[in-house]
């Protein structure tokens, strides 16, 4: 099958079982953001804003924010559990994350990431996981890490009726093998391959793409090449869309900050004031105060005081 029947078909696919559902004919500000609002934003150069979360809280804020797209990410391994890497993240751990996202969430379209070694031996280990956080997790759909290799396993997953959203370029998971944490496609053979990687997805079914660190020019002729979304990180300004990680650009994770990332605040410091005060007031007996405190009637407490033999 050709590339652009295959995209057609789950383009048509996804736009007519959303529409159908009982969203359908609300303003895009209003409701649960599609598939295909997706497609179509690319179409009509509009672009997309993605961003992790991995809680409740997090998630209520950057849905109010009015994000489009939630990543419950793999970063979780890094910014919230204190990995190393990402490496060690399990199943379980997504899945607990997803729900609170998911519960959470009124607008945005939300995508569960499959870790590491969830999809990697066996196709029906793949579409198993990926039910996983689509069916008990609530995602809206599944993100993998990888390229042709893993054409099979997306269109596998696609098959069994869960959106799936691509990963190439700089693809941390297997950071080892393409020589560490480094820019990908930079010499005429490396960006070949990152460019066949994202035609083959596409061609596999896959809805859209994650582009990290790759050279710009070559994050532009992919997104001019394929029609499903391009989502840049480190991968330039003509990518149909942008992810970031909240922690990074909120200055939640301190312990580097890669060069693609754009710090928006500084949240750690009035926390950590914060809870320095605190510790301060209550130190210092300025804490609690009347205002913070439950009281009886004077006579209560004196038949409590006899009562209790006091
Ligand atoms: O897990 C994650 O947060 C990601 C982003 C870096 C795209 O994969």
């Amino acid at each position: 099958m050709s590339i652009e029947p295959r995209v057609l078909f789950w383009y048509k696919v996804w736009s007519k079982n959303e529409r159908e559902s009982t969203v359908s004919g609300q303003p895009e500000a209003m409701r649960k953001l599609l598939i295909s609002d997706f497609l179509q934003m690319k179409q009509e150069g509009r672009k997309i804003t993605m961003i992790t979360a991995y809680s409740y809280p997090q998630a209520l804020i950057v849905d109010e924010a009015g994000i489009d797209i939630i990543l419950v990410g793999d970063s979780l391994g890094m910014v919230e559990l204190g990995y190393r890497d990402t490496i060690p993240v399990t199943m379980e751990e997504m899945l607990a994350h997803t729900k609170p996202v998911v519960r959470a969430v009124k607008r945005a379209h939300v995508v569960g990431d499959l870790p590491f070694m969830s999809y990697n031996i066996s196709m029906e280990q793949a579409v198993t996981n990926a039910g996983v956080l689509y069916k008990d997790g609530g995602a809206d759909s599944v993100k993998l890490e990888g390229g042709q290799e893993m054409a099979g396993t997306v269109a596998a997953i696609v098959k069994a009726g869960i959106p799936v959203f691509g990963h190439i370029g700089l693809t941390p998971q297997t950071a080892s093998l393409l020589g560490g944490f480094k820019v990908q496609g930079k010499s005429i053979d490396q960006a070949r391959k990152v460019f066949d990687d994202a035609v083959a997805l596409e061609e596999a079914g896959a809805f859209a793409l994650i582009l990290e660190a790759i050279p710009r020019e070559l994050a532009a002729l992919i997104t001019e090449r394929v029609r499903i979304p391009t989502v840049g990180i480190g991968a330039g300004m003509q990518c149909d869309g942008q992810v970031l990680v909240l922690h990074d650009m909120v200055g939640l994770f301190r312990r580097f900050t890669p060069k693609f990332v754009k710090v928006y605040a500084d949240v750690y410091t009035p926390q950590l004031e914060a809870v320095k005060a605190y510790i301060a007031d209550v130190q210092g007996r300025r804490f609690p105060t009347d205002e913070h405190s439950f009281t009886m009637k004077k006579e209560a407490v004196q038949e409590l005081r006899k009562a209790l033999g006091l």
